[in-house]
């Protein structure tokens, strides 16, 4: 069975960092999202995947090129030259597919669905689409889903006003499609699966699905992207034997009385000074510099950031090569874009930051 994994979206609510990475490629625990994402497609026994892609492609190929453990799973990649939406995007995948029923994915949901089960009672119900759901305190930012006592969808309502929440269920974005669903999407304009395809199916009774209760979060805001950071640090979703929740490599040089607290991540090539602290779940990318008497908490840092000396930094994201100088602190959900400076001894408390002048080249990350 094969998979169309969305990934064209522009990632707006995570800018700037997708300014120079796409949603696709942001690190968890210093792995790339999509890696976590194959992870969870092979889990559901599938053999292969299209990457259904049109904001900043180059990357997640060149990604995908560099993975050689992929023998025995698929990559296609489908690009759009203009948005065609997220049933257009699985429209334009369609010369990849073979006809047989597909799974869909959002490229941004972190799951720990049993997507075998799911696959099964798709089967078993002799449904045209089953479409996974999950449930949340605040539907308003997702697709709210009524369903009846059989697990037939009475509703589908995309980002419900507050008035509109009769239920807190939503769609997870893990879909399965018998391949006629693929014969209801027009091609060659922007077509909405939640706006369009989805109430059509509801409409014909067509509709059924499966609710799960496992580990769930859309990556795509700064707060889920920083939540499914910790998550994926203290081994709550994604995590394999092999991993150690403290990886500090050779490449790193660690100075003295420095304080590291697990589960943390360390690429290699970073260097921390002496009597620095870094704990709260923090991840460091590639060639992070971490000054004397530093503290990061809570955090992630993006390959080649530097907090330098005395610094502060806490529940924040820090862009690749920005630099947060001398005594300065960053906190509360703040966000830095690519190489963003925080001068020395200035405040940065929920922020976000662009450094407008940087055009840097997203091959130049380390995926
Ligand atoms: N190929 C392609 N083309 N992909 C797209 C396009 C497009 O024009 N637009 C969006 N996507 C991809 C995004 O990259 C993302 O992976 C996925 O489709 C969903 O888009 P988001 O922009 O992240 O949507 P959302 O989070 O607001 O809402 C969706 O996900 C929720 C669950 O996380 C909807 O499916 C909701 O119903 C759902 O609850
Ligand atoms: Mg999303």
């Amino acid at each position: 069975m094969q998979a169309v994994i969305l990934v064209g979206g522009k990632g707006t609510r995570l800018r700037p960092i997708t300014y120079h990475i796409p949603k696709a490629l942001v690190p968890l625990r210093n792995e790339p999202f999509m890696s976590y994402m194959v992870k969870f497609l092979r889990s559901g026994g599938l053999d292969g995947a299209v990457l259904s892609m049109g904001y900043l492609p180059d990357p997640i190929q060149a990604y995908f090129a560099k993975r050689k453990d992929l023998d025995d799973f698929k990559i296609d990649y489908a690009v759009e030259d203009h948005p065609l939406g997220t049933a257009g995007g699985i429209k334009n995948a369609e010369k990849y597919l073979k006809g047989d029923p597909l799974v869909v994915v959002n490229g941004d949901v972190l799951s720990g669905l049993d997507l075998k089960e799911a696959i099964r009672t798709h089967q078993e119900s002799g449904a045209f689409a089953t479409i996974t759901l999950t449930s949340v305190e605040d539907p308003t930012a997702y697709g709210l889903v009524e369903v009846d006592h059989e697990m037939l969808v009475h509703r589908f309502i995309e980002k419900p006003a507050y008035d509109e929440i009769t239920t807190n269920l939503i769609n997870a974005g893990v879909y399965v499609l018998e391949p006629g669903v693929l014969d209801m999407i027009p091609k060659g304009r922007e077509v909405s699966i939640e706006r369009e395809i989805f109430p059509r199916l509801q409409e014909q009774g067509k509709l059924r699905a499966y609710v799960s209760s496992a580990y769930w979060r859309d990556i795509g805001t700064p707060r889920s992207y920083l939540a499914a950071s910790h998550d994926a640090l203290s081994g709550a979703v994604g995590a394999d034997e092999n991993f150690e929740y403290l990886s500090v490599d050779d490449s790193t040089e660690v100075g003295k009385n420095v304080k590291i607290l697990p589960p943390v991540s360390v690429a290699a090539g970073c260097r921390i000074g002496h009597r620095a602290t870094i704990g709260g779940r923090s991840s460091l990318g590639y060639g992070c510099r971490i000054g004397e008497g530093a503290v990061v908490e809570g955090s992630i840092l993006l390959d080649g950031a530097e907090v330098e000396a005395g610094a502060v930094v806490r529940g924040s994201i820090i862009g690749p090569g920005a630099r947060v100088g001398q005594r300065a602190i960053v906190r509360g959900l703040s966000v830095l874009g690519a190489e963003c400076v925080i001068g020395e001894g200035n405040i940065l408390d929920q922020g976000i930051r662009v450094n407008p002048g940087v055009v840097l080249s997203p091959r130049s990350l380390s995926f």
